[in-house]
Order: C-alpha cells, then structure tokens, then sequence
C-alpha cells in the first residue's frame, strides 16, 4: 500500500481565493483541501483496473478545482494501491479514513477488494463509492457503500440473451475463478439466466486466481461439445486462457464479462481473442463518451479510456455533486446525499441510485477485433438495455431474482 498521488491542484492560491471571499462573513474561513481517497491495483494482475480508475477520478478531480472545488476549497485525492489484494484493500481503507481522515473514499474494482474495504468504510460511517464492483452483495446490507455500475444478476442475463438471441447458441462451457467473488458470482447468474431461456452448460471448470496453466481443465472443455467458452474471470485470465485453448485445438470464440476490459487483453492475447466478445459497461465509440474520450486522450497521451476511467470519472463527480448539496461533510450527510442522486448525466450513462444504492444501466456488448492501426480493441456490437426498476432487493428463489431490475 504506497501513496500514488496526491493531487492538491493549486492548492495555496485557491485557498487564499477561499478565504478572500470569506471575508468579512465572521468566523475562520476554511481553505483546508477536502480529502477523498481512492483504493484500487495500481500494479499487481489487474493494474490496468487500478490505473485506468486513478486516471479517470484525477481527471474529474482536476475539472473540480478548476472550477474552484466546493466553495474555494480543493479537493484533494489520495491514492492508495493495494495490488489487487483483499488484505490490503482493507488496510488502505483502514489509513484512508483514520489517518489521512478522507471525507469519502472511491474504490476499488475487484468485487472481493470491494467488500473487504465496504466493510470499513461501513465500520466507521464513511461513504464509499465503487464505481466498478458488480458483484451483488457489495453493497447489501451496507448502507454508506454505492455503486454507479449495474450489477452481475443484469449483466449475464444480458449476456445470456445476447448468446442465445444473437449468437444463436445453446451450448456453452464455463471457466471460472473459483477465488474471486466477481468470477463465481458471473458464472452462479449466468448459469441460471441461460438455463431459464433453455440453454445447456455443458462443461463447468474452476481454476484459481493465479494458476497458469489451464490445461487439465480446457481438455475436459474440448470434449463437451460447446459453441462457446464463457471465462468469467479478470482479462489476465481471459488472455492466457484464449491463448492455452488454441494451443489444445479450441477454436470457439470466448465470452467474458465485464472484467475483461483492459488494452492488456487484445496486447497479451493476440490473435488467439480475436472474435470473442464481452460485456462492458460503454464503448468509446458510443456517442456519451464522445466528449470524455476527447479530454481523456488530450490528457494522457493520446490513450484511449476504458470503460473503467469512465466510471471513476463518473463516481468521483456523483460524489461531489452530493458533497455540493450536503448541510455539511460529516459521513451521514454526504451519504444522505448520494443516496438521493437521480438522472446524473454520466459520461458511462444516466445514474439514479435506487434505495438499494445501485445503479441500473444498459450493458454494451463489443467484440475483439483489429483496427486500422492493426491493435486489437473492442469494437461495439449490441446495447442490452434494463427494463424499468422495482427498486427491491433481488429474492432468493423468486422469479424476478434472475431479470434485469
Ligand atoms: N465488475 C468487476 C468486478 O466486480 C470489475 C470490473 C469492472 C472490471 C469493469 C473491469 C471493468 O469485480
């Protein structure tokens, strides 16, 4: 866990701007920076998570304080890594709050990562915006822990849709990573949403986080006669596991979720990804990034952001806005505000939180394909959009558990 960045912007001459025009009003005027920390894998399996948030929040971070931050005070962003280990997310989260005493906290990616730091930041009343974690119990039960996301149960029924509908297949194998709540959860939901439409897994293999070879598993997946391979794990995974299938003779194209979004996929898995597809949260081609993609490569070189930039850009400025709004920055009164967020034009879609503090949005699907330049990148296929919210908590057992909510 080591300190990244710390962005204070012009911190000594907005908080003089602060405190003039405070003048006068009685009172000290408070030009301290506003603290916001974010966990998340700066390095590790998953850094491209890590990184691409940081990237996207100090974007939002930067546009805040050129605006003048909340009534002249900066905010200030701490970053912590906590290579995409669980042990370490809590204790980032632990220093976030108790020593560098942040206002909010922004993380992580990683569902397993989210829960443990959820839980702090729940211990100690401090709200937490997961601008990725998808997983269904990251913010069950845990009132100041949101999300901007859509959630696991929508995206493999989506993604299940998607394969029977479009695709017109039936017959799918799964591999998944039994260590990771994300990748067992994609493949629990997608198991029933595919059965419920008549769809048959044929094979279901588990590997854990951190294995490298694939083999035992991709033989017995060869053997089952599928039209596709669903890897529900992180884009380290997908890569390796398209590259060890051809090698053993599969050549059906695969199917991942949302984890898979990272440049890394189409640089590690070369022509061995080509023609599998995935669930995302956007597109950079798709018309509400247009704007967001333009100041994202202007700033950083040209690269083109991620889904997941968009989302920390997109959490970070559903966060102030409620700081805007709140009496005052004590935990209840920030998080009595993100609670109330409705309609915000996000560059990743339009958020309301329902009172579960989940988001409901549409799932894009892309497909890995080279382009001009002959990278390998995602390439927009079909939205997937969610039918209207009942604002409840998923039933166990009953009908509505499986449909988008
Ligand atoms: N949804 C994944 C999880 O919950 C994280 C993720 C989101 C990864 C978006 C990539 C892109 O673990």
């Amino acid at each position: 866990m080591s300190r990244r960045n710390v962005i204070a912007g012009a911190v000594i001459a907005a908080a003089a701007a602060g405190a003039a025009a405070l003048i006068g009003m009685g009172g000290a005027p408070n030009a301290d920076p506003i603290k916001i920390g974010h966990y998340g894998s700066m390095t590790g399996a998953e850094a491209t998570f890590g990184q691409s948030t940081d990237n996207g929040i100090i974007l939002a971070v930067e546009e805040i304080n050129a605006k003048g931050g909340l009534n002249g005070r900066k905010i200030e962003l701490i970053t912590y890594d906590t290579k995409g280990d669980s042990g370490e997310a809590g204790k980032a989260v632990t220093r976030l709050i108790t020593s560098d005493k942040v206002t909010a906290v922004l993380g992580e990616v990683a569902s397993t990562l989210s829960l443990a730091g959820g839980a702090v930041c729940q211990q100690y009343k401090v709200p937490m915006i997961t601008p990725s974690s998808t997983n269904l119990r990251v913010t069950m039960g845990r009132d100041y822990v949101f999300r901007v996301c859509f959630m696991d149960d929508f995206q493999t029924w989506a993604l299940a849709k998607f394969t029977m509908e479009t695709l017109k297949f039936d017959k799918v194998a799964i591999l998944y990573d039994q260590k990771q709540s994300y990748s067992k959860g994609l493949r629990d939901e997608f198991t029933k949403a595919f059965g419920k439409i008549g769809g048959r897994i044929v094979a279901d293999q588990a590997y854990s986080g951190g294995d490298n070879d694939f083999s035992a598993q991709l033989s017995n997946i060869r053997e089952a006669g599928a039209q596709i391979m669903f890897v529900s794990g992180y884009y380290s995974d997908g890569a390796a596991i398209a590259i060890q299938a051809r090698k053993l003779g599969i050549s059906i194209p695969l199917l991942g979720g949302d984890g898979w979004d990272s440049e890394q996929l189409g640089k590690i898995g070369g022509d061995a990804i080509i023609g599998s597809y995935y669930s995302n949260h956007s597109a950079p081609d798709q018309p509400e990034m247009v704007d967001f993609v333009k100041k994202y490569k202007a700033k950083y070189k040209g690269q083109t952001p991620d889904a997941l930039s968009g989302l920390g850009y997109d959490a970070m400025n559903i966060l102030f806005a409620a700081m805007q709004k709140a009496k005052t920055l004590s935990g209840q009164d920030v998080r009595d505000e993100i609670a109330a967020t409705k309609g915000f034009p996000g560059v990743t879609g339009v958020i309301t939180l329902d009172k579960n503090r989940n988001a409901t949005k549409s799932v894009v699907i892309v497909k890995l394909a080279k382009n001009g330049q002959g990278e390998i990148v995602p390439t927009f296929v079909a939205r997937i959009e969610p039918e209207p919210s009942t604002g409840e908590e998923p039933k166990k057992d009953s009908p509505k558990a499986d449909k988008p909510k």
